[in-house]
């Protein structure tokens, strides 16, 4: 069984979907480690709560990105970690984690990408006026919000919509389509080709 880490600095409904589809044999995996930067981020507690290990690493500790990415990697590695999972966390990773897990780190964001990366992707898209948004799930490289698309999922924008309602939808959306990604992931099913991410019957 593969060992995941899920990244996450905030309220985590994305880990607990994860946690859930875990429980519910929908991913066959093992959620080894959760792994935050904030110490307020709520995810620590929903990570309390299902008996996983985790740990808070306060990025202030450290004297630059690499340092404090070297110290997690070697945390991945005393833990077997085979796969990284980002779940809202609002760190840039540094090539040399990206290279210590190439094609094994993957992100979620709340737009379909490329449109919309950032951190505001709901409001932006909001704002912008699009009819079609929707939810990406891909490979993480060094380009921020730019990598191997996996999957991903659209819904419409209604003319009522505010900032809360689609945030809702998006992220039911999100909880969905992150199990199902991290499922093909998990048993191998991911083959990566240049941009593009084949579904391996
Ligand atoms: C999600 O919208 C995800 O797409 C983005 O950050 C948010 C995290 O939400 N990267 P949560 O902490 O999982 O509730």
């Amino acid at each position: 069984m593969k060992n995941l880490a899920v990244f996450s600095s905030g309220f985590g409904s994305n880990l607990q979907a994860i946690v859930n589809s875990v429980k519910k044999s929908k991913v066959k995996a093992n959620i080894a480690l959760v792994i935050s930067d904030n110490v307020d981020a709520y995810s620590l507690v929903r990570a309390k709560k299902a008996g996983i290990d985790f740990l808070y690493a306060d990025p202030a500790d450290f004297k630059d990105r690499t340092s404090y990415d070297k110290f997690i990697v070697r945390r991945l590695k005393k833990e077997k970690i085979d796969y990284v999972v980002l779940a809202g966390f609002m760190r840039i990773i540094s090539d040399y984690f990206i290279r210590q897990y190439k094609h094994k780190i993957i992100n979620i964001h709340p737009a379909l990408l490329p449109s919309f990366k950032g951190t505001q992707a709901i409001s932006d898209a909001l704002d912008y006026g699009v009819k079609v948004t929707g939810v990406t799930v891909h490979f993480v490289t060094s380009t921020l919000d730019g990598g191997p698309v996996i999957l991903q999922s659209a819904l419409d924008i209604k003319d009522d919509d505010t900032l809360i309602s689609l945030s809702e939808r998006i992220h039911r959306l999100e909880h969905k389509l992150y199990p199902k990604a991290l499922d093909l992931l998990v048993n191998g099913k991911l083959l990566v080709k240049g941009r593009k991410v084949f579904v391996k019957r």
